[in-house]
């Protein structure tokens, strides 16, 4: 009855295929990305404390988390936006700037929800070819037409943990026509090792057309509270704050995000068990004659030469949920999330025996 009242883009719209939670206790979850040391102490008394406002409604502008994280950044509180994860902030973008049929450009092989937040906005996507796994900035400049409105970019990229440097950055923002606008998804940046990644902020305080996305959902171990942030031109801001309602991000999700952000060392342990355990995993994977790729992320691409579905499955059996990257079109591969140092040994062992 109703169907036949749908917007036709919503037809093409794709379920997410999230990481699978565990059922039991003993099962670990090595597939979403998030922080395996847990959330930050000072984040949870800080809830602890906020329980007693719920009754209240939350700050509409979340300016306590704005102000810390304005101060952190270096930024103005007008330069950044809050949403119920990074996310939401995606379709703030598509719902602020994308008219129906307009192209969006993204990478095949990436981040699904920016496909999923254009065709809720009728847009049209577009998946440029990837190099070598990783995000090719020129198949993404040459697919830019007089329709573009967006170009999403995952930096580092999920599921492949590449980057592109500042300078890569740089000649392909210098390429672009005006009126396109480049979200920058750094989801992961804080884990990043590498000297080139982007400043991207810094492009920002040029002037630059560029929106970057942030998140208290990976290294500050938030996910459950969704909460996340936006940071750009205060121009790019108001108009994204014209789509947004107005309690969007919950009274526990802002004060607990302005502790984390004060927890630097929880930072600073999550990065140390981060290297850690990648050089742990690159050592096993090699030994194993595995395919994988050297991330800047906390989660490692595996090739596999064989369906990465029945992979998941057996792991599963014993005791370890990683993820499949069928949804991201890639049925041979997989993503694993560096976890403890127990829970990579776990990981491994259990793939020596599914292997
Ligand atoms: C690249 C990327 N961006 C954004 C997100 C979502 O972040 P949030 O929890 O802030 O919505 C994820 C989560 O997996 C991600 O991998």
């Amino acid at each position: 009855m109703v169907k036949d009242k749908i917007r036709p883009s919503l037809e093409e719209i794709k379920p997410y295929v999230p990481g699978k939670n565990p059922d039991v206790e003993t099962v670990i979850k090595l597939a979403s990305n998030e922080n395996p040391l847990g959330p930050s102490k000072k984040a949870m008394s800080a809830i602890r404390a906020g329980l007693k406002k719920i009754n209240i409604y939350p700050d509409q502008h979340a300016l306590l988390l704005k102000d810390a994280l304005s101060r952190k950044l270096g930024v103005s509180p007008a330069h950044i936006i809050v949403g119920n994860g990074s996310d939401e902030i995606m379709q703030f973008v598509t719902a602020a700037f994308l008219n129906a049929r307009e192209q969006v450009i993204t990478s095949k092989h990436t981040f699904s929800t920016y496909e999923f937040v254009t065709r809720v906005f009728d847009g049209e996507p577009l998946f440029a070819e990837t190099r070598d796994r990783a995000h090719s900035l020129d198949e993404i400049s040459g697919a830019v037409t007089l329709t573009t409105k967006l170009i999403f970019l995952c930096n580092p990229n999920n599921p492949t943990g590449t980057i592109f440097t500042h300078k890569q950055l740089v000649k392909f923002l210098n390429q672009l026509p005006k009126g396109v606008i480049v979200v920058l998804d750094e989801a992961y940046r804080e884990y990043v090792e590498s000297k080139d990644f982007p400043d991207s902020l810094a492009l920002i305080k040029e002037g630059r057309d560029i929106i970057v996305l942030r998140t208290f959902s990976k290294i500050y171990g938030l996910a459950a509270l969704r909460v996340g942030y936006g940071i750009a031109r205060p121009e790019i801001i108001k108009y994204l704050n014209l789509v947004k309602l107005p309690f969007n991000v919950n009274g526990l999700a802002q004060i607990a995000g302005a502790a984390a952000l004060k927890d630097t060392a929880h930072v600073k342990r999550s990065i140390k068990n981060n290297k850690a355990g990648k050089k742990y995993l690159y050592k096993e994977l090699d030994a194993l004659g595995l395919d994988y790729k050297k991330t800047e992320a906390n989660f490692i691409f595996v090739s596999l030469k064989q369906n990465a579905d029945e992979m998941f499955l057996n792991l599963m059996r014993k005791g370890v949920i990683i993820r499949p990257l069928t949804s991201f079109g890639l049925p041979q591969a997989i993503r694993v999330t560096v976890g403890t140092p127990a829970q990579n040994k776990k990981f491994v062992e259990a793939l020596k025996k599914v292997l």
